[in-house]
């Protein structure tokens, strides 16, 4: 799969955004290993604590969807400035692969990144993680 097609997606996804108060427009595209694409935008809330990110709406829907193994997610924000995922939605990609390819980008470029750089020891319920517990 084309990342620069899964972008193109984000960025179809961020002119849904719901954002009146941060002014944000963020669009997020969640590539599934079988080939599909599930998208999602930021959606705000006057109680701004209940404000959901683009990712995770992705993440949602895909899940609602029957879909868990997803490679890649491209983020993009309607910006001058740079938007790496926020620690929230890392953690939530991180359950389904902590391995997964992330491009980000804004109005003026993009990154190309992964999960093990972003989200390095990523919160988990295994046992088999070594250390001195
Ligand atoms: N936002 C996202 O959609 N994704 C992130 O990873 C960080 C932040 C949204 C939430 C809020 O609507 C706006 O960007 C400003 O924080």
């Amino acid at each position: 799969m084309d990342l620069d097609y899964l972008l193109e997606q984000a960025k179809k996804a961020a002119q849904q955004a719901y954002s009146p108060y941060s002014g944000y427009r963020v669009g997020a595209a969640l590539l599934c290993d079988n080939g599909s694409i599930y998208t999602g935008c930021n959606v705000e809330n006057a109680s701004y604590s209940l404000t959901i990110c683009a990712e995770r709406n992705a993440v949602f829907k895909a899940v609602s969807d029957g879909q868990r193994d997803f490679s890649a997610i491209a983020i993009y924000v309607d910006s001058e400035e740079i938007f790496p995922p926020c620690g929230a939605c890392r953690q939530v990609l991180a359950e389904f692969n902590p391995r997964m390819q992330i491009l980000y980008a804004n109005r003026r470029g993009n990154v190309l990144s992964d999960l093990e750089t972003l989200l390095p020891q990523a919160f988990n319920l295994q046992e088999d993680e070594p250390g001195n517990f």
